[in-house]
């Protein structure tokens, strides 16, 4: 069992495979500066992004629930975009509190990007094979292009965001897609960061991608909706004391000190005590 939460602010959870949500958080907490925040990254069974979609729902809903029953969580927020694409209907139907992924505000804040309407989205492997992004970017007239870039999650979990290697495999990556755009016959004008590390990479992607070339990342997007949901449809049970300050509470299922050591680096302040927790196998 963890800590209890304490605190009389409403709890929003946010879950990743990893800490790479946690630059996800980060978007969320100036625009809900109230909230008291846990986040859970499911350490120990990172990757999501190689995994079949049976077993990241499962992976994911169990995250989820102990969000919601351990924690208090009244609204959930899926920073993975793993997890999203493939897991938010499992998610939805596991846990009674309002869910929200990051595919479409990431398709929505590319649609405020694009002006030709050809979009490029790179993620994991399963994200791109389950299309979920090529699906939400259809429902706002963007054509898309998905490609997988899995060697890009070990990097920044190495820490490697300005090494060589690195640098030198983005532009492989990103060239790749660019003839396979062209082979498509699209014009795309945005790039899509559809997984949770690589805004991580976004000095190195910018670099590698064509002038005129949007990068964008959901987390914007994601935490603008997630605020407008809070305050509207979601309304806390509790009322906002807006003295309080924003509490940020950490667990991991694994590597509590690398988390403490990488993810200060993603959320962009100190992460605090990261918590222990056992999800099971
Ligand atoms: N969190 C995952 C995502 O955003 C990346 C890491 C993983 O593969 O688990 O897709």
């Amino acid at each position: 069992m963890t800590e209890t939460p304490h605190s009389t602010a409403p709890t929003i959870g946010v879950f990743d495979s990893g800490f790479g949500g946690l630059t996800v958080l980060a978007a969320l907490i100036p625009k809900l500066p109230r909230a008291r925040f846990a986040f859970i990254g499911d350490t120990a069974r990172l990757p999501y992004g190689s995994k079949s979609r049976r077993t990241i729902a499962r992976y994911a809903v169990e995250s989820a629930q102990f969000l919601v029953r351990e924690q208090g969580a009244e609204f959930l927020v899926i920073a993975c975009n793993t997890a999203s694409a493939l897991a938010l209907d499992a998610i939805q139907d596991a846990v009674p509190v309002p869910v929200l992924g990051v595919i479409e505000p990431g398709a929505t804040a590319a649609r405020a990007a694009s002006k030709t309407g050809d979009v490029l989205v790179i993620a994991t492997d399963a994200t791109v094979q389950s299309h979920a992004y090529k699906a939400a970017c259809a429902a706002q007239n963007l054509r898309a292009l998905e490609k997988a870039c899995p060697l890009l999650v070990p990097f920044v979990e190495e820490g490697w965001t300005s090494h060589p290697v690195t640098d030198e495999v983005i532009r492989i990556y990103l060239n790749e897609l660019a003839t396979q755009a062209a082979t498509d016959g699209l014009n795309p004008d945005a790039l899509v960061l559809g997984c949770t590390h690589y805004p991580l990479l976004r000095p190195l992607i910018e670099r590698a991608v064509p002038a005129g070339m949007n990068v964008i990342d959901s987390a914007e997007s994601t935490a603008a909706t997630a605020a407008g949901m809070f305050n509207g449809r979601a309304k806390p049970k509790h009322a906002i004391n807006d003295n309080q300050p924003t509490e940020i509470h950490c667990f991991a299922t694994d590597s509590v000190e690398k988390f403490e050591r990488l993810g200060s680096r993603f959320l962009g302040r100190p992460v605090g005590k990261v918590q222990l927790v056992d999800l099971g196998g």
